[in-house]
């Protein structure tokens, strides 16, 4: 460790964690190979991809650009802390469904910013979908898959009529 380390506390995934990390560690790493969260993908490490996405209290951010210093004292959420969250779940049958994964590299990333998507825009469009889903790129499936699997779990979530 290098000797600069400095001590952290945050919450992980629900659990209190206090850790020495470089000032130069990003989340992304720290997540990696301090807690051995995996789900977490690196894919452009700069910002562009999504790949990366994660919660921090709550709002989607991007793990490559954030220190890991910088999220003393707050709270971090991974895909890993979203297996019994019953929204992440939905999406995640309405994903295998709708086909929106292929090699599923971008999927934990998707998957993140798709839930705020749903959280936040439940009378999104197709349209509305894309452009909130725009951050988060994906070279395998044309995006189609993903639009209609979150389409499908906005849809499921309207009041039905009397
Ligand atoms: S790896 Fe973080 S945005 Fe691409
Ligand atoms: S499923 Fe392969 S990058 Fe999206």
């Amino acid at each position: 460790m290098n000797q600069h380390a400095r001590t952290i506390s945050l919450t992980v995934n629900g659990h209190a964690v206090t850790a020495a990390v470089a000032p130069r560690t990003h989340l992304a790493d720290f997540l990696r190979e301090q807690r051995l969260l995996t789900g977490t993908h690196l894919g452009c490490e700069h910002g562009v991809c999504g790949a990366c996405t994660i919660l921090i209290d709550g709002e989607p951010a991007r793990s490559c650009i954030t220190y890991a210093v910088a999220c003393d004292g707050r709270s971090v959420t991974t895909v890993e802390g979203l297996d019994a969250d019953p929204l992440a779940a939905e999406l995640r049958d309405a994903f295998s469904a709708e086909h929106g994964l292929q090699c599923g590299f971008c999927t934990p990333g998707m998957l993140v910013a798709a839930r705020d998507v749903v959280q936040r825009l439940p009378d999104a469009d197709d349209a509305a979908v894309r452009v909130a889903m725009s951050g988060n790129l994906c070279r395998c499936t044309g995006y189609v898959g993903i639009v209609n699997a979150i389409r499908r779990v906005l849809d499921a979530r309207k009041p039905r009529p009397e």
